[in-house]
């Protein structure tokens, strides 16, 4: 086992995105799991049917009593609900892991279209978490909320990862996962350049968590001390492996297998 993540997101009772995704990806890539859970859903495949958001205080208390203790090598956020929630860790963050790569998914709105962040959140997340980020991870809803102008095509996509860079994410991955067409296209927009990848759709109802999953995977790779470049990539492979051999649970969107690299021999 190696590198620590922490991982600051909500539970998804259905196990295929949230903490458990996370968990998993992470566990996956050969890396060690810690969390703190901002709210808890009761989610299937179908959808979010309830959320139970956990108090600010016990967030920030998940947080030290990990990071003062374990420590971590990499840290994730996923859905964090307000802005009061976003406050509490960017100061947790800032306080106990500064320097530690932060890998910062914009979660705002589930598969099934129900609200995960609230609209008064936007600008914290925006101007407060956003800037701490080695790594953001929008798809391309977030990334119109994020840069406040459309994003239809390639070039949008590289436009709005130009413009989260200015302001102040390192590293903006632009996932391509909701435009049309039977490839599917993310840019990895960095110091150094635009990093292009591109593969084949694969045609599935089984991606509820892709955005979680893949986002984790990255920071283990990050956490084990590899290039951003290289983290990115092997967390696209294992997301791709996952869709194309999930389990086709459920009547909605279905999870990923996220046990499909199950061992060292597995992992590139
Ligand atoms: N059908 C698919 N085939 C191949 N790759 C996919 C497919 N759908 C998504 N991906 C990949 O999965 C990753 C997540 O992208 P996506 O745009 O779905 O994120 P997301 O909307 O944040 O996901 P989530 O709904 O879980 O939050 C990206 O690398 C994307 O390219
Ligand atoms: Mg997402």
């Amino acid at each position: 086992m190696k590198g620590r993540v922490l991982i600051v997101a909500g539970s998804d009772s259905g196990g295929g995105a949230g903490i458990q995704a996370d968990i998993k990806a992470v566990t996956a890539m050969g890396g060690f799991a810690a969390t703190a859970i901002t709210a808890l859903t009761a989610q299937n495949t179908l959808g979010v049917h309830g959320v139970v958001p956990v108090g600010p205080a016990f967030i920030a208390q998940q947080i030290e009593v990990v990071l003062t203790d374990i420590g971590a090598d990499a840290l994730k956020t996923g859905m964090l609900h307000g802005a009061e929630v976003i406050d509490t860790v960017v100061a947790s963050v800032r306080r106990h892991a500064p320097g530690v790569p932060l890998v910062v998914d914009p979660v705002m709105v589930a598969k099934g279209g129900h609200r995960l962040l609230l609209d008064e959140a936007e600008a914290a997340l925006r101007e407060r978490l956003l800037p701490l980020a080695a790594l953001l991870t929008p798809n391309l809803p977030e990334a119109e909320v994020l840069a406040g102008f459309a994003v239809r095509t390639e070039a949008d996509m590289r436009r709005a990862g130009e413009a989260l860079r200015a302001l102040g994410a390192k590293a903006v991955l632009m996932k391509g996962g909701h435009l049309e067409g039977d490839r599917v296209v993310d840019l990895l927009v960095h110091d150094g350049g635009i990093e292009r990848f591109e593969d084949a759709r694969i045609e599935s109802r089984s991606t509820h968590g892709t955005g979680c999953t893949l986002a984790s995977a990255v920071a283990a790779g990050l956490a084990q001390k590899r290039t951003l470049i290289d983290a990115v990539a092997r967390a696209r492979a294992y997301v791709r492996a996952a869709i194309a051999s999930a389990p086709g649970y459920g009547r909605g969107h279905g999870p990923l297998n996220h046990a499909v690299w199950t061992g060292e021999e597995q992992r590139p």
